[in-house]
């Protein structure tokens, strides 16, 4: 089904032909407009944003570009096509027909799962509000922007499926997602990475690089789910998601080229030296890069639940690309686990969250791959590196423990002491800020990150891809 421009609400799942849904989300469209005006970028409403917008769901061109007024952005509801005849893919309901309606006994489960992801979206327009105040460029504005206005699609998604499928406690549900945010001492999002203040662009790459990216781990088991419009709505969102994670990429790319760059014109890699010329030494990368890739594990939840493995037997949450697995139901398979007591077997189906954790992981692994190639290719023995899945958990087996970034198990007193060795401190963070003034001339980077290799669509690095008018 095309998608339908021409109503209040654009869509391609013929909204026009359910009247009740259609009044219920015009109804939530202004509050979630008041939210996006009250909590979305700062200072941006009366921009025009070289944005990218959804026209057809399809792979091959699904976006049109065009300047935009991020408030009147289309937000919408669309869906992947439906696969004929799909049937669930895993789990105890393997072979049967994907559901179109959510199973009476699963819906406080899909509900729970639904919101939890819905939250997240919400939330990271939040954290990023004030971003763009500081942009080191227009081509990096735009793509802030971009990915802001696409959260803010993930949160229609989400909503969508809730005003469809849930009755009252959904439109309850989708009102809550506007009245908690992140970071609020009162209503905070539900996870914590989601009420991490990003203050810097920094945090902003690496979040978009790890913690988006475990959006797209959450939205590839979604994308596996008997149920169907959800596995639909994800698999468009991924599709969208595949954007914020190149921002992430690249943006971490390009601070460690300017780096190299400043590293070869005063011939040191003294990291103090590197300060001062005003770029970012590769220690604060790596410390930037621990904190969040830790954050972003405990997002995973914990290496043995039996919610996880509710979630895979009933059909509601597969794992990431099912079909590379050979088996499955995983009725009797067994995983083994390094747990802080020693190895551990456990049922597969119970450890679902670490199977998915331990493919994110393989995924973060391409970028540092590419980082370290610029690093060595310049002549330099530091590598960046992610620390250990023990290090710095907050949730499952490794919580708590204190270990090293290596995941050597440490006194509790060694790991407090060497903590501003690992992460980020309070003098990193006031340095990093230091570097973060806004640039907007066309063209023009901030002294601490390298131009982007190409523009948007084609168009120069110059381009003027926000006017702030
Ligand atoms: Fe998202
Ligand atoms: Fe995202």
């Amino acid at each position: 089904m095309s998608i339908d421009y021409t109503s209040k609400i654009p869509n391609n799942v013929d909204l026009a032909n359910d009247r009740t849904l259609q009044r219920a989300l015009e109804h939530w469209q202004p509050r979630f407009l008041d939210w996006w005006k009250e909590m979305g970028p700062v200072d941006s409403s009366n921009a025009d944003v070289y944005l990218r917008t959804a026209i057809g769901v399809d792979a091959e061109g699904w976006a049109s570009y065009g300047e935009v007024k991020m408030p009147d952005y289309r937000w919408g509801i669309f869906l992947a096509d439906r696969i004929p005849d799909r049937t669930i893919g895993f789990g105890d309901h393997m072979g049967e027909p994907a559901w179109q309606q959510v199973p009476g006994e699963l819906r406080s489960q899909f509900r729970r799962i639904i919101v939890t992801q819905g939250d997240t979206e919400p939330a990271s327009v939040e954290q990023q509000q004030r971003l763009g105040l500081t942009c080191p460029s227009l081509y990096d504005l735009r793509n802030l922007f971009q990915v802001n206005v696409e959260e803010g699609r993930h949160l229609w998604a989400m909503v969508y499926l809730l005003h469809a499928h849930f009755g009252r406690d959904g439109r309850e549900e989708a009102e809550e997602m506007l009245s908690r945010h992140s970071g609020d001492a009162d209503k905070p999002r539900i996870l914590g990475t989601f009420n991490e203040p990003i203050s810097d662009w920094l945090s902003f790459f690496m979040f978009t690089y790890f913690t988006d990216r475990d959006g797209k781990f959450q939205l590839k088991s979604l994308a596996e789910s008997g149920f169907d419009p959800l596995a639909r709505t994800c698999r468009f969102m991924l599709t969208e998601e595949a954007h914020h994670m190149f921002v992430g990429e690249t943006g971490i790319g390009r601070v460690v080229r300017r780096t190299l760059e400043v590293m070869k014109e005063i011939g040191s890699d003294d990291p103090e030296a590197v300060r001062r010329q005003g770029a970012v030494d590769l220690q604060t990368i790596q410390r930037y890069l621990n904190f969040w890739f830790t954050s972003s594990l405990d997002l995973f939840g914990s290496e043995v639940s039996s919610n996880a493995a509710g979630s895979f037997a009933n059909g509601i949450k597969g794992r990431p690309d099912e079909t590379q697995y050979e088996d499955h139901v995983c009725a009797d398979a067994i995983y083994e686990l390094e747990t802080p007591q020693g190895r551990e077997s456990v049922s597969l189906r119970n450890a679902m969250n670490e199977v998915m954790r331990q493919s994110y992981i393989r995924d973060c692994e391409m970028g540092l791959k590419r980082w370290n190639n610029q690093i060595q290719r310049a002549g330099h023995d530091v590598r960046l590196a992610l620390p250990s899945p023990k290090f710095r958990r907050s949730i499952g087996a490794w919580a708590n423990v204190p270990t090293d970034p290596a995941g050597n198990t440490v006194t509790r007193e060694e790991y407090d002491r060497r903590m501003p060795e690992w992460l980020p401190s309070e003098s990193d963070r006031a340095f990093v800020h230091s570097l973060m003034q806004r640039v907007v001339e066309p063209g023009k980077m901030a002294g601490w990150i390298a131009p982007p290799d190409r523009g948007i669509n084609s168009l120069p690095v110059d381009y003027e891809y926000v006017k702030l008018n």
